[in-house]
């Protein structure tokens, strides 16, 4: 061991100058941001703090592993490539809408932890308040695939209630979905051919009814008629049931609504 003080040297100044490069410059470099302040009496500045529901929700999106999925960092101008005409451009994340500008170290202030996440198998989050209102927001948390047939994205249906109507009158808050989601939820219901005999046995007239007033005369006792009608009554609301968020999915969906980054303008954040 005649090399030990070279190794130790060498050692030292291997991971001084990372920790120096990685941890002491950045430190020094943003330790002291700041908000911006408010252009006009009418604005807040930014960032501001989350507080209430959707500090909550930060939870929520943290248990349930969203940032597996999404990311919530826009990329600059000058990266990510698409072909169009057969020239190479940049600046895809932009053009999809997931931002105005690239996401800058300010846009994190109050984040904590925070979840810039590394993959992308769903879009990115940073600024997904602006794009979606809440309905949709409930609706697609409890399954995604009733707002988009082919999304991959797994349901997150146990952040809800399936909930008897009491006295004939649902709640406002209750989810506006058809039958065919919320019977079994998480997944597409549809009867089977026995229990469909027996719905249009039973109640079939109604059923009718209710189509014709939207698509015209139906035939209930031919075969086709009567998918038309099963078709047509999976899009309808259950009566004696509704769909209602718990706490944590209105804490999620408030923290949702909440992300706006990448929107303000900031004066490092240009491209
Ligand atoms: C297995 C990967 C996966 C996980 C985990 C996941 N998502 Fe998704 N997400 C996707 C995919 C894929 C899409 C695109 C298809 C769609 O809109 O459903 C998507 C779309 C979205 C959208 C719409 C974005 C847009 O711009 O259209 C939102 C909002 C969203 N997810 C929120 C969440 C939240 C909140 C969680 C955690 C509770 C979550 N996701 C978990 C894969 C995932």
């Amino acid at each position: 061991m005649d090399r030990g003080l070279v190794i130790f040297v060498g050692a030292l100044l291997t991971f001084s100058s990372s920790w120096l490069g990685l941890v002491l410059f950045p430190f020094w470099q943003l330790n002291d941001e700041q908000p911006v302040a408010a252009a006009s009496a009418a604005d807040e500045p930014y960032p501001r703090p989350l507080g209430g529901q959707a500090l909550a929700g930060v939870r929520v999106y943290e248990q349930n592993g969203c940032m597996y999925c999404h990311s919530q960092q826009v990329r600059s101008e000058k990266f990510g490539n698409w072909w169009e005409g057969g020239v190479m451009r940049t600046g895809a994340d932009i053009r999809r809408g997931w931002g105005t500008r690239r996401t800058v170290s300010r846009d994190y202030l109050f984040d904590r932890p925070t979840m810039l996440g590394t993959m992308r198998t769903g879009p990115d989050l940073a600024n997904v308040g602006t794009r979606y209102s809440e309905t949709w927001q409930h609706a697609h948390t409890f399954n995604p695939r009733a707002l988009n047939g082919w999304s991959i994205m797994p349901s997150f249906a146990f952040l809800y209630g399936r909930e008897k109507v009491l006295g004939g009158q649902k709640s406002d808050r209750a989810l506006k979905l058809g039958r065919e989601w919320t019977v079994d939820p998480g997944y597409r219901w549809r009867p089977s051919a026995a229990a469909w005999a027996a719905i249009v046995a039973g109640r079939g007239p109604a059923i009718a009814e209710a189509f014709a007033a939207q698509h015209g005369p139906v035939d209930v006792d031919s075969p086709e008629g009567r998918e038309r009608l099963l078709a047509f009554w999976l899009t309808t609301e259950e009566d004696e049931y509704q769909i209602v968020p718990s706490a944590e999915a209105d804490a999620l969906v408030a923290y949702l609504m909440q992300l706006r980054k990448a929107e303000t303008p900031l004066p490092e954040g240009k491209e």
